[in-house]
């Protein structure tokens, strides 16, 4: 008689008895200990340091509140999250504020709440966050994202810095970037922190943080010879997770040395006036934790393939169909049987390309049996349709042998709940 798979101490046969499938669970001691384990390499005697969590790879309340308690800044990119983060209980001077088009009531609504720190994205955005803090009297702090042009090795829908991406101020157009230093520094509501810049995701060479440093070293010491004041580097994301045995992501401890050094090696070097640096990690902290329970449906054979279905699919991951993403999974009632077949798994949704993992070897499996996909902590929830009217599954916390539910199953009722038939007074 085999073990069946746990997580946090949880019988995940029992758990999908409790809640159904498909189910996303959590290993909250991992969550916990990822975000320490950052909290803890990200040190630097010369340089004050923050780590900061990138809501967008997934965020809802319970995962707020580990990112607080955990001493973590947390990164938004719309007023939704930032409504989620201030009703979970996060600090608002602890909350970065994101995005390439903040519309006005966002930036309000930041302004409003006094987050940390506006990411600002460009020049049109400079003048409407000027105008709106002098209007409603909210001083605020503002960094302003560049784009490097460093390319990080990467799929290249994920990569956002490269010099025609649509995110931040390109360092090829510096009459652009210093109209926005201008501008900000003209404000007597904002205060100029410093730079932002992000250059892709699944980086697993310092050297690319290396790259982006030096780039940011290079615009600082010109903005300082202008006079403007860099105290405040925020480095982004984009740190790699292991979804397969071909990923192989440095160790924390090693990346997050290889960046302070070459800050601290680069501040020394031009002399830049640099006290903190930030870094903004979102996958490598949620994505390993995360593990999606199926159970399997009917199985098919074409004169190509055995197709294995099970009962989500794209809706609750996305990621394989839209960038190819690679992932394992594991019979969760007999998780070191033998692989006996290779199986392309496949969703349940209206679509060729609803595909899971194209080549799964796995023992002979039945309708009926429970399969977990790892690592879909990061970008799955949070990129979750209702496509074909499939609701979002529910999201367990488990830890120590308990789990808690999260988030609750999505019903077809709360897919009807925007339902409505009313005039509409022009
Ligand atoms: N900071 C900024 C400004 C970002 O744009 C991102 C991600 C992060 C931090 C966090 O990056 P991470 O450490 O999670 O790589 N949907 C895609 C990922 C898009 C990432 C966009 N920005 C995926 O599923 O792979």
């Amino acid at each position: 008689m085999e073990d069946v798979l746990q997580i946090g101490g949880v019988d995940l046969r029992r758990l999908a008895r409790a809640v159904g499938t498909p189910l996303l669970v959590y290993d909250e001691e991992a969550l916990r200990k990822r975000m320490d384990q950052y909290a803890a390499a990200f040190r630097h005697p010369q340089l004050e340091t923050q780590t900061v969590y990138a809501g967008k790879a997934f965020l809802c309340g319970a995962m707020v509140r580990l990112v607080d308690e955990a001493g973590w800044w947390l990164d938004v990119v719309s007023g939704g999250e930032l409504a989620c983060a201030l009703r979970s209980g996060m600090p608002p001077r602890r909350i970065l504020f994101h995005g390439n088009n903040k519309t006005p009531a966002e930036l309000a609504a930041a302004l409003d709440a006094g987050v940390g720190a506006v990411v600002v994205d460009n020049l049109p955005e400079c003048r409407r966050l000027a105008s709106l803090a002098r209007q409603l009297c909210k001083p605020a702090a503002a960094l302003l994202r560049v784009n490097p042009g460093v390319e990080a090795h990467t799929h290249q829908y994920i990569v956002t810095a490269h010099l025609d991406s649509k995110f931040g101020i390109s360092m090829a157009r510096r009459e652009e970037l210093y109209a926005a230093l201008a501008e900000l520094g003209a404000s007597d509501y904002l205060t100029f922190l410093g730079f932002h810049a992000h250059i892709g995701s699944q980086i697993t060479d310092p050297a690319a943080f290396a790259a982006e440093i030096q780039q940011l070293a290079i615009l600082s010491q010109e903005a300082e010879q202008r006079g403007y004041q860099v105290p405040v580097w925020d480095l982004g994301g984009g740190f790699a997770a292991r979804y397969t045995q071909e990923d192989n992501p440095p160790p924390v401890e090693e990346i997050c040395r290889a960046i302070l050094d070459a800050c601290a090696g680069q501040k020394a070097e031009r002399s830049l006036s640099l006290k903190r640096v930030l870094i903004e990690p979102g996958r490598s902290v949620v994505g390993e934790a995360g593990t999606t329970v199926y159970t399997v449906g009917w199985l098919k054979s074409t004169p190509a393939r055995e197709y294995l279905f099970v009962d989500g699919g794209m809706a609750d991951n996305i990621r394989p169909a839209l960038y190819q993403a690679q992932y394992r999974c594991t019979p969760v009632e007999r998780p070191t049987a033998p692989p006996a077949r290779t199986y392309t798994v496949a969703g349940k949704c209206c679509e060729s390309g609803d595909i899971l993992i194209q080549e799964a070897p796995l023992p002979a499996m039945k309708t009926g049996e429970l399969l977990a996909v790892h690592t879909t902590g990061a970008y799955c929830y949070s990129m979750a349709s209702n496509y074909n009217g499939l609701g979002r599954p529910p999201v367990v916390f488990a830890r120590g042998g308990k789990a808690r539910l999260v988030l609750r199953r999505e019903e077809p009722e709360d897919l009807l709940r925007l339902e409505c038939e009313e005039g509409i007074s022009l």
